[in-house]
């Protein structure tokens, strides 16, 4: 907890919730989130190594309590062609769900990257459960076939992925939100 951010984050949630920006001697933080990654279910598993990469590149948000607790993660986890960047590895601690730690760690990503590069264009693959949160911010659903090819590449490493067989082609099950609007 060394690293104040020069953004205007104002903001203290009603219920104490603070952003930080974490870096690479974080290695605490990252091992937690790494861990919940693989815990939470739902969620492509994230190494401590590949967490602390988002940490090192200053492109995660972590939200954390007035104890210093770590309440809410997440980071662009992928950068792809067009200047296409995923929001990902968003999880909240499940002691404090439903406070609006994610929302919190999503906006404030979504800053981060604009401030950095206006031109990013950001979206987040949603299951079930974050699909409620992105609407909750106001994003919109887009079609797959809008993202570049590559951001599918990973469906081929889930354990729910099928070859092609009987003429069906598999589809990822998650849903694509486009995230770069619903600050403006
Ligand atoms: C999805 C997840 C990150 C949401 O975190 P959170 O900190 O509870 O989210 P927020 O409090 O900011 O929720 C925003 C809104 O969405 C709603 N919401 C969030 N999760 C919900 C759920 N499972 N069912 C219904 N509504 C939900 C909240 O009620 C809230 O609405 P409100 O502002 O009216 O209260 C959290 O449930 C989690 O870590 N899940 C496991 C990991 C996961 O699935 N991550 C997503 C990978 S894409």
């Amino acid at each position: 907890m060394k690293k104040e951010t020069g953004l205007s984050f104002p903001e203290e949630n009603k219920f104490g919730f603070k952003v930080y920006i974490p870096n690479e001697q974080d290695v605490e933080m990252a091992s937690i989130v790494s861990g919940w990654t693989s815990e939470f279910g739902n969620m492509l598993p994230k190494t401590v190594d590949q967490v602390l990469g988002f940490f090192k590149s200053g492109d995660s948000i972590l939200i954390i309590n007035d104890q210093g607790m770590l309440v809410s993660h997440a980071a662009i986890t992928s950068s792809y062609p067009n200047n296409w960047k995923e929001v990902g590895t968003v999880a909240t601690n499940k002691e404090f769900r439903n406070m609006g730690a994610a929302s919190m760690a999503v906006t404030e990503v979504i800053k981060l990257t604009l401030k950095k590069d206006g031109t990013s264009k950001l979206f987040a693959l949603a299951n079930q459960f974050s699909a409620k949160l992105f609407e909750k911010l106001g994003a919109n659903t887009m079609l797959s076939t809008e993202l570049p090819q590559e951001v599918w590449d990973p469906c081929k490493g889930c354990r729910l992925f099928k070859k092609p067989e009987g003429g069906i082609i598999f589809q990822c099950c998650d849903t694509p939100y486009k995230l770069t609007d619903i600050l403006t």
